[in-house]
């Protein structure tokens, strides 16, 4: 039987799962690598601690699970997206630390470009809005920022790559400089229309061509692992994680939608095979495969369980995240009380980078209880926020959601995202639906199945359905938008 080896690099951690032919776990392992804040609003990463974390995650599940790299038809990468590396072409050295996708550092600039009138025609070309979470600017602030960059850039001694591409570079022994085009979709450099590097928006921000990977679709023949003792295996399959996780949860027609819980939250629905675009909501690519391209709407929400981790860390009122659906449900409901996790500035739909954290409506009974379960009522209000905002985008209303990552273990979370949305909340027995998603692309890319037997595939859930007063909904959701227009612009100078 042939198996299936997935990397999924994320942005606190490093894993590898190996997959048998039909989506079985037969074994994993995760290794977490640290993360700076050298500034405020700055979030970077060692890219040699990113590349340790991940070989070592591969060697321990190969060393483990005493299958031979013969039967291993394939690798799949799926890995947190926009975070941007620059390294020298010929030693693989990293010039700087990694500009991971959380940091804001570049938020005057595209504040300053969306007042010189040009979001729109960018908007028009890439899909996406002028945000500091992609990684144009944090690329053209490096390339301003290290000495001689730009110039070794446009000599092509020096490779940008997002972390697929630098994985594959190190994993194929320097030799290939590629990714594919879902990463690609997310650096504001790609025109998503005509699947290249844009040479206007290239020229926009002042990016050598020279730098930039080869962009292929998501299931292709990337590179051949050139690493002592793992010659052999064949990356066939890359995608970001989130659309790896659209994937993995069988999202295959245009509507279906799914939401990623963790550090923050994605929420991603198969927009069909032309793109659309909609207000305060992302049109990105979900895959290529062959000739045909997925596109999709995104909601980026930048953070949903980072809030419960800030609960714990910050103010020290809950021990662990786990511990947290118990504190929730010793209350009775929020009593009035909302959390506008704004720590990073907010996502969709309000694309403010100014925006800072909120908590509102706290009265002399108000507890911890209150504060945690306004933390996870955050996740499911921001979710419903981008779904709405989706469904005017897509036209198309959003029947189910799909959910997957740690939160999703949440069964109050759940239910109450059931109960604002109207539409079930389908969770899959399997949660690891971002490195099944690489498996499965890596899978076509080796040829052992195509997209129609995924699509005959069906994976147990469980179903969480709407409850409650549309009333009752309407008056949190009231709530909710009062709170947020409280977060909104507090940063602004
Ligand atoms: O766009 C950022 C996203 O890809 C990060 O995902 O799972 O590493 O938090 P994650």
């Amino acid at each position: 039987m042939p198996y299936l080896l997935a990397l999924d690099q994320g942005t606190t951690s490093s894993r590898t799962v190996l997959y048998d032919s039909d989506g079985r776990v037969i074994a994993s392992a995760q290794k977490e690598f640290p993360q700076y804040y050298p500034q405020p609003g700055w979030v970077e990463h060692d890219a040699e601690e990113i590349w340790a974390s991940q070989e070592a995650t591969l060697r321990e599940v190969l060393g483990r699970c005493g299958v031979p790299l013969s039967e291993i038809a394939g690798v799949g990468i799926s890995n947190q997206r926009e975070t941007t590396i620059v390294w020298e072409r010929d030693t693989g050295r990293p010039l700087s630390r990694a500009i991971v996708w959380q940091d804001r550092r570049t938020a005057e600039r595209t504040e300053a470009m969306k007042g010189a009138g040009e979001e729109r025609g960018i908007r028009e070309k890439t899909g996406l809005l002028l945000d500091p979470y992609f990684s144009a600017t944090k690329l053209a602030w490096l390339l301003e920022s290290v000495d001689g960059l730009r110039e070794r850039g446009a000599r092509g001694e020096v490779c940008f790559g997002t972390v697929d591409s630098w994985l594959i570079y190190r994993l194929s022994g320097g030799r290939v400089h590629v990714t594919d085009v879902s990463n690609a979709s997310r650096t504001l450099l790609f025109n998503i229309h005509t699947l290249q590097w844009d040479p206007e928006l290239l020229a926009r921000f002042g990016i050598p061509a020279a730098m930039l990977p080869e962009v292929l679709p998501c299931a292709a023949s990337f590179a051949r692992c050139a690493l002592p003792g793992l010659e052999g295996l064949v990356v066939t399959g890359v995608a970001g994680d989130q659309q790896a996780a659209l994937f993995g949860q069988g999202c295959f027609a245009a509507g279906m939608a799914k939401a990623t819980y963790g550090t923050g939250a994605f929420i991603v629905m198969n927009s069909g095979k032309e793109p659309v675009l909609g207000e305060g909501v992302l049109t990105t690519i979900g895959w290529q495969l062959g000739n045909e391209v997925c596109y999709a709407l995104e909601g980026s929400v930048f953070i949903a369980g980072a809030a419960l981790q800030w609960l714990r860390d910050g103010l020290g009122i809950l021990a662990s995240s786990a511990e947290a659906e118990a504190l929730a449900r010793s209350v009775p409901d929020n009593g009035g009380v909302y959390f506008v996790p704004a720590l990073t500035g907010l996502g969709t739909p309000y694309w403010d980078p100014f925006a800072r954290g909120v908590i509102a409506g706290l009265t002399r009974g108000s507890g911890r209880g209150h504060l945690v379960r306004a933390a996870l009522e955050a996740i499911a209000y921001q979710t419903c926020d981008a779904i709405e905002a989706m469904e005017r985008a897509g036209n198309i209303p959003v029947q189910a959601l799909r959910v997957d990552g740690g939160a999703a273990a949440n069964d109050l979370l759940l239910q109450f995202q059931a109960d604002l949305l109207g539409v079930p909340v389908l969770r899959p027995a399997l949660t690891e639906t971002t490195s099944l998603g690489a498996a499965l692309l890596a899978g076509i890319g080796a040829g052992v199945f195509d997209l129609a037997e995924l699509r005959s595939r069906s994976t147990p859930e469980r179903r969480f359905e709407p409850t409650g007063d549309p009333s009752r909904r309407d008056q949190l959701r009231a709530g909710w938008r009062r709170a947020v227009s409280l977060a909104l612009g507090w940063e602004k100078p």
